[in-house]
């Protein structure tokens, strides 16, 4: 037996297991991988490689892999990753549906047995798939919560160090709004080491990579086929770490909105406090009516999307 937090990833796909990984090379708690593969012993044989890393990089995080849910009872943070992904032909409307059936399916099993669990949704489309969680769970919504903001913000903050040709480390960006390419990068609010992004780039370079940055997945999907794995799983394992952690992180991410920003009744990206309680606030900026215009439109398209939940 051991005492350390009890992590569940569901999906054990590239994005749950990049996560898995992330989470056990930072001894962050055990880890429960879990799956319905076609092949049947898929999770046991990921989270066994996982285990073996283990003395090489020094962690004693235990993982393990299963198809049963049994296993994850009484977890105290579960990551979903569980969906399938767009395909050649297949509608928004079809994805948001064969992916709300997984998320709320996955949902009711996992909360069944972890009544205390704090939920990080992964699946997309994100924000829609972050209300078939709240609304299936029936947890409160600091126990809902989803990731994008930090992949968005990781992006950005990638390509400003670039263009700065300075340390990843001094450059804060900070992209809220839904994970699409309407996703809202708020330049005003970026800085590097503290200087204003205006008195360091030109203003072409800097909306160059605001539209980089929004259509930052689909790039990734010309380069790969697929989408990306290694800083989605990063992005959630850090989300994870902060709310075990209790680290207060203030961070973008997908959060039940109850008027925030004008907004009301649905997950949105927006700043936010991370601690043991899951999400401990919701952090609102003050926003100029150019912004608003982009929270405005951001804002229509996840109404949109909602729209094909059945
Ligand atoms: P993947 O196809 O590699 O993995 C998905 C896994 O989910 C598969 O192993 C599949 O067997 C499993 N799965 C499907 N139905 C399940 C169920 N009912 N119960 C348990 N497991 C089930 O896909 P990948 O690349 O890992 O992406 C996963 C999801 O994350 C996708 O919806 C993708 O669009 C999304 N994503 C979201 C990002 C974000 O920033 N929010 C970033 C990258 C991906
Ligand atoms: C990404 O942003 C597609 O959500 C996925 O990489």
């Amino acid at each position: 037996m051991s005492n350390r937090p009890k992590i569940t990833v569901v999906g054990a796909g590239n994005v749950g297991a990049s996560c898995a990984a992330w989470m056990a090379e930072r001894d962050l708690g055990d880890i429960i991988l879990l799956d319905i593969p076609a092949t049947k012993d898929m999770p046991k044989g990921k989270a066994l490689d996982m285990q073996q890393v283990g003395p090489i990089s020094g962690y004693n995080a235990r993982l393990s892999g299963t198809t049963d849910y049994a296993a994850t009872a009484d977890s105290d943070i579960c990551v979903i990753t569980a969906g399938v992904p767009r395909k050649p032909g297949m509608s928004r409307e079809d994805l948001v549906s064969i992916n709300q059936g997984i998320v709320a399916d996955v949902t009711k099993k996992i909360v069944a047995s972890s009544p205390n669990v704090i939920l990080i949704v992964v699946t997309n489309p994100l924000d829609t798939m972050c209300s078939v969680a709240y609304k299936s769970s029936s947890l409160p919504k600091h126990r809902v919560i989803g990731q994008a903001g930090v992949l968005d913000s990781a992006r950005m903050r990638t390509f400003l160090a670039q263009a700065a040709d300075v340390a990843v480390q001094n450059v804060t960006a900070a992209v809220i709004g839904g994970h699409g390419d309407e996703m809202v990068p708020l330049v005003r609010y970026c800085n590097i080491a503290g200087i204003p992004l205006t008195n360091l780039l030109k203003k072409e370079r800097i909306d160059a990579i605001v539209e980089r940055t929004r259509k930052g997945g689909g790039e990734l999907v010309n380069l790969l086929g697929v989408s990306a794995w290694l800083a989605p799983g990063a992005a959630a394992g850090s989300m994870v770490e902060a709310i075990l952690k209790d680290s207060k992180l203030v961070i973008p991410c997908s959060c039940y909105l109850e008027g925030e920003y004008g907004l009301k009744g649905m997950y949105f990206g927006v700043y936010a406090k991370l601690g043991r309680k899951g999400l401990e606030a919701v952090i609102e900026v003050p926003l100029n009516d150019e912004e608003k215009a982009m929270v405005k439109k951001s804002a229509d398209l996840i109404q949109d999307t909602m729209k094909a939940l059945k």
